[in-house]
């Protein structure tokens, strides 16, 4: 298979078509196997993936020494390649509990200079604030970014799970190339207000949570036991009836997915792949693979051709605000501009 490659806004860097959100392999989704986390990193590498994402809260720093640490170890041509896309300004305590969000300027360049140590790198090529602070002006936060830009400590300013007016204004400030956002089959809040206002901006969407953090993998199952600290143990889409109903749409999608010979994991993924394709290629899927199994089976994706028929069978299998349960618990949800 031959990566095929998207450019994230009209000001951006050329990303694989995929990206891999490496958050799991440090955070939120209860233990993983280090050394499988580092061998789906190259095995990424190695097909072409070029987008890592991140932040330097998950796992408070874990996660991006282990990229450091795969990039480190792979082949010199393939950590070349590598673009990195981290987020910043979640604030946690040593007990892993969460504190608010600092955007101040001298946070931000408090933030990227631990991040390049981390990472062993001389630059990030994408740098975003996690979540708006609500204290902080988007333009002194954007600002403080593109100071790090004339610096060389990074090439673009992105945004992560902002409203439309908030685009605007960092748009306004400085180039961004593009917003992370949750975009899947059943979280497709962004469609009426905030792609219309990327598009037309010139800015793209890395998608998160495409899976909806596994849920309609396709693997995910009703006694499924889920750690303390797994975020779907309190996610309100995994619980009770709300899970009961989701993975009804699960099935529905399954038996799209048999008629095509394809996974439950890959529909979902194609889908998002082809809400962009009419639009530039607007839209880059993250996929939050952490063993090399999951990312061949996502990387499959690419392969999924979705004619019209298919379209509107899906559609019809999991209409868009067919999801049971928000995507975040309410306090989660505060945090995130609608
Ligand atoms: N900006 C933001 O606010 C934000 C928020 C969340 C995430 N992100 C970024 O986006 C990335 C992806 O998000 P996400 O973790 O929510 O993504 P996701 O791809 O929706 O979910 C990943 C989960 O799905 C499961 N899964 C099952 N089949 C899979 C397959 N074929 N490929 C990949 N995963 C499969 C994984 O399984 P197992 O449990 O079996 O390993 C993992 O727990 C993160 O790593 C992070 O970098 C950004």
């Amino acid at each position: 298979m031959t990566m095929r490659t998207r450019t994230l806004g009209s000001t951006g860097p050329q990303v694989s078509a995929i990206g891999l959100g490496c958050m799991g392999m440090s955070a939120l989704y209860g233990d993983a196997d280090r050394a499988e986390s580092i061998a789906t990193i190259h095995a990424a590498l190695e097909a072409d993936v070029t987008l890592l994402d991140t932040g330097d809260f998950y796992g408070m720093g874990h996660n991006e020494m282990l990229i450091g640490e795969a990039l480190r170890t792979a082949p010199a041509a393939r950590r070349e390649q590598a673009l990195t896309s981290v987020k910043f300004g979640a604030l946690r305590d040593p007990d892993g509990g969460w504190s608010g969000y600092d955007g101040r300027p001298a946070a931000v360049k408090n933030f990227a200079a631990y991040s390049l140590q981390r990472l062993g790198v001389d630059h990030i090529d994408v740098y975003r604030i996690a979540r708006l602070d609500p204290a902080v002006p988007i333009e002194e936060t954007v600002g403080a970014i593109a100071e790090l830009i004339e610096k060389g400590y990074v090439r673009h300013v992105g945004l992560s799970e902002v409203g439309a007016e908030t685009i605007r204004r960092a748009a306004a400030t400085a180039p961004v190339s593009d917003l992370q956002i949750e975009y899947s089959l059943i979280s497709r809040g962004i469609e009426d207000e905030i792609l219309p206002t990327t598009r037309e901006l010139g800015i793209s969407v890395t998608a998160y949570g495409v899976l909806s953090r596994g849920l309609i993998s396709g693997h995910f199952t009703r006694d499924r036991q889920l750690a303390a600290n797994d975020f779907r143990a309190h996610s309100p889409r995994f619980q009770g009836e709300n899970l009961r109903h989701n993975l009804n749409l699960v099935e529905a999608l399954r038996k799209i997915a048999e008629q095509k010979g394809v996974s439950v994991a890959q529909i979902a993924i194609a889908w998002v792949l082809s809400r962009g394709a009419q639009h530039n290629n607007d839209i880059v899927p993250l996929v939050g693979a952490r063993t090399r199994e999951r990312l061949a089976e996502s990387l499959g994706a690419l392969d999924v051709t979705l004619e019209p028929a298919d379209l509107a069978a899906i559609e019809d299998a999991v209409p868009a605000d067919a999801a049971a349960g928000e995507r975040y618990p309410a306090a989660l949800m505060s945090q995130v501009e609608r």
